[in-house]
């Protein structure tokens, strides 16, 4: 397996899961900062924390108290951020896959002039990442806008928001784009479609347009818009950066040879490619088009919108990938593993914890079919395995025997080696929740992703102290040996 020299090997968070700081630093409030952590039994009927009914957040704000947080507290990089990439160093981090707290420089998204203090602690963070030779890799928003675009404009919905969030990218790439070179205007863009309150900042509910499909897909032509005229002004003002849009991967393998199943996993991988395909080629797919006919959506696009789609390519094509999905072209087959995770059940793998199938051929699968499509480099911004650890005394020091999560990444980053192999351009590789964070489709900590520990539990109680897991030595070892030592 031939990874190459400037190869980036490092780990990804998002702001809103790992930062915390909430009420510091000037930062304003952000929606996700409604978002309660569940309970034991709560958690076993809903299937996920990523929507928020404005009922619901009427509630907890009117009580805030009585409510567990958690993405306020995250898991302390605002305070810890020197303790945590000191870390990252001694395993060998090349790169750092982070999030800017859009309300941390714009607390209320609508200010002429960013926060000072928030641009100095990104400041900080990037020259401490510089410091030992780390290359940051910046997402602008990772689910996470100001409160305020939410209650005023309902979020995505309304082109103030779309406004905002292109004054927000400007100042970033003005600012940052010495410290930075790898930028993505978007986390999973397609999460909008699925997740309208964490993607989009809406509440359906509240919509002017004429069902809750318009509102969401109303949205989404906004973000598709702002990610567009942000990567223009990226090419015009920072030429020496590179910036990418991310999606959710999903690799959908049809059930049977049947050309019915067949069809549908076509039908279903075209429709996952189709957010990607209006930054790599600058104009909505025809799939998306039909999509949108087909279900009464009604999407206003103004003058100068289709232009602005044309007038921008992304440089690379950035994806999370945790699993594939199988689909049946026979409605009455489609029995899925559950709410969250819509698959069929695929006999050949296996699932974790939390039901999500582990293929690590699927990831070389979705490589190789990412570079046909586009021929543009790619970069696997997230990629993990959640799992509950457990933490036991040895010597008197605490130790995490994590070795279903070696075997989980050892298995993916063979490959992505294979697809280096097979000729597909992949730029780095950023397993997801480097350090433990609250973890997103269900709001808690007990699913940890993270080469370190943080000792920080659902309650949010703990330390928060960091320990180093067993798959930190080994992570050090591929950072170290560029892949060839996988142990
Ligand atoms: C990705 C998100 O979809 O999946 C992350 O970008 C998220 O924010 C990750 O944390 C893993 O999901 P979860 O629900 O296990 O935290």
């Amino acid at each position: 397996m031939s990874f190459p020299n400037d190869f980036l090997w490092g780990g990804a968070t998002s702001s809103v899961q790992y930062e915390g700081g909430f009420d510091q630093g000037g930062r304003g409030l952000g929606h996700m900062d409604f978002i309660p952590c569940l309970t034991e039994e709560q958690r076993k009927t809903q299937p996920s924390t990523f929507n928020q009914s404005l009922e619901a957040f009427e509630r907890i704000q009117a009580h805030e108290d009585e409510y567990n947080l958690a993405y306020r507290r995250g898991t302390d990089f605002y305070h810890r951020y020197k303790e945590d990439i000191a870390l990252f160093a001694e395993m060998g981090f090349k790169c750092f896959r982070m999030s800017i707290s859009w309300p941390r420089l714009f607390p209320t998204g609508e200010e002429a002039l960013p926060n000072p203090e928030g641009i100095r602690f990104y400041h900080d963070v990037f020259d401490e990442l510089h410091k030992y030779g780390i290359e940051p890799v910046v997402t602008m928003i990772h689910y996470e806008i100001p409160l305020h675009l939410t209650l005023a404009y309902n979020g995505w919905e309304s082109r103030k928001t779309l406004e905002a969030y292109c004054r927000y990218a400007r100042v970033l790439l003005d600012e940052y784009q010495d410290d930075v070179t790898y930028w993505i205007t978007f986390n999973e863009i397609n999460m909008t479609t699925h997740a309208p309150f964490i993607g989009g900042g809406l509440f359906v509910e509240k919509t002017q347009k004429k069902n809750a499909q318009s509102c969401m897909w109303q949205a989404l032509h906004h973000q598709f818009v702002a990610s567009a005229r942000t990567v223009r002004y990226c090419h015009e003002t920072a030429p020496q950066c590179k910036i990418g849009l991310m999606i959710n991967r999903q690799e959908i393998y049809a059930q049977t040879c049947n050309p019915l199943d067949e069809l549908r996993a076509l039908k279903d991988d075209q429709f996952n490619f189709s957010f990607l395909d209006v930054a790599a080629r600058g104009a909505y797919s025809n799939v998306m088009l039909s999509f949108v006919r087909e279900n009464d959506i009604d999407v206003i696009m103004e003058e100068g919108d289709v232009r602005d789609l044309a007038a921008a390519r992304i440089d690379f094509v950035a994806i999370s990938y945790y699993m594939t999905w199988v689909v049946s072209g026979d409605e009455a087959k489609q029995e899925p593993l559950g709410a969250f995770v819509r698959t069929l059940r695929n006999p050949y793998l296996e699932l974790s914890e939390w039901d999500w199938p582990i293929d690590p051929v699927g990831l070389r699968i979705t490589l190789n079919r990412i570079y046909d499509r586009y021929g543009l480099p790619i970069m696997i911004v997230e990629n993990g395995f959640g799992a509950r650890d457990e933490v036991v005394l040895e010597d008197g020091e605490k130790r995490i025997h994590d070795d279903y999560r070696i075997d989980y990444l050892r298995s993916h980053i063979q490959e992505v080696g294979n697809a280096i192999d097979d000729g597909v351009e992949v730029l780095g590789y950023t397993p997801w929740g480097c350090i433990d964070l609250v973890s997103a489709s269900k709001t808690e900590m007990s699913k940890r992703y993270g080469f370190i520990y943080v000792d920080a539990d659902d309650a949010g109680e703990g330390t928060y102290d960091r320990f180093r897991k067993d798959s930190f030595y080994w992570y050090q070892k591929v950072c170290e040996s560029n892949g060839a030592d996988l142990g």
